[in-house]
């Protein structure tokens, strides 16, 4: 069968009226508004990030990680000082976004945001090893992290919005690309819709583009095609890592090309995805961010 092409404004509209959208999370607003004052005041971060227990104690976790030297801080004070405004606007983003959906049909959720998380770490690494390698700053760690855990929200969307025809497309997927039977079935693709929520919720257009085209990154404009490969990469780092997105459990045989090909321009081989893999694997551990995914109802 052959789905009619659906735009991504229909889809958001209807899960808006059926209330399923999910609503950008209402701590980041209150952030954004002290982080985009002149001289942000770290006070205000403080106070703001302390009324939510969650949040705040994510933040004291992430400071006290190898990356910030393993000792524990002294304060959620220092704890803000150590990592910086912009990674504890996105720690504060991934507890409160993970918070935000009501629950899909036939996605599994705590595989659905062990994906999220693990791709997220890996975006991380990469951008790193992109930064150390070969001195190409494809975009900084925290926004790395965030389009990792970002990156495959139309999944959810889609199981939302049409539950039934989403059946089919996780029917199908052992057989074929899941952005092929997306586009076949539901007439729009997770990428398409996820970008589509992104740029809604106020995500720079590079941030939604790289999103949209994360299983393409040839169709963009060469100069944003890092930050998909970025993306499309932690993806597989993801999956290979036994985190699947909750539609397919491992990479198909086009994904493991395309990989492959895209990696090469970069000098990124099989051996060098193996190595972030385990760093990945580290850091996903080590900074309990399973655990969150595990605790989404
Ligand atoms: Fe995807
Ligand atoms: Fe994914």
């Amino acid at each position: 069968m052959q789905g009619a092409k659906v735009s991504s404004s229909m889809v958001l509209r209807s899960l808006h009226e059926r209330k399923a959208l999910p609503v950008f999370p209402a701590v980041i607003l209150k952030l954004d508004e002290v982080l985009a004052q002149d001289n942000v005041n770290v006070d205000q971060v403080v106070t703001i990030v302390a009324a939510d227990m969650l949040i705040a104690s994510r933040i004291m976790r992430a400071a006290c990680s190898v990356r910030y030297g393993m000792k524990p801080p002294k304060d959620l004070l220092d704890a803000v000082s150590r990592l910086g405004f912009a990674e504890v606007r996105a720690v504060a983003f991934a507890v409160s976004y993970t918070a935000g959906f009501m629950k899909p049909t036939h996605i599994n959720v705590s595989v659905f945001w062990r994906h999220a998380f693990a791709s997220a770490v890996a975006a991380r690494e990469l951008a790193g090893w992109f930064l150390r390698v070969k001195q190409q700053r494809v975009c900084d760690a925290p926004t790395a992290f965030l389009m990792g855990l970002s990156h495959e929200v139309g999944v959810l969307l889609l199981d939302l919005f049409s539950p039934n025809e989403f059946a089919q497309v996780l029917a199908s997927v052992a057989n074929e690309e899941q952005s092929m039977m997306e586009q076949k079935i539901l007439g729009t693709t997770h990428a398409i819709i996820g970008a589509a929520l992104l740029k809604q919720w106020g995500f720079a257009d590079y941030m939604a583009m790289a999103v949209a085209a994360h299983h393409f990154p040839a169709r963009l404009q060469p100069e944003l095609q890092p930050l998909a490969d970025v993306v499309l990469f932690a993806e597989y780092i993801a999956v290979t890592l036994g985190f699947g997105n909750g539609v397919y459990d491992a990479p198909s045989a086009a994904m493991h090309d395309l990989v492959l090909s895209r990696g090469e321009a970069y000098g990124i081989s099989g051996a060098i995805l193996t190595d972030l893999s385990a760093d990945v694997a580290d850091g996903l551990q080590a900074e309990g961010w399973l655990e969150l995914a595990d605790s989404v109802q």
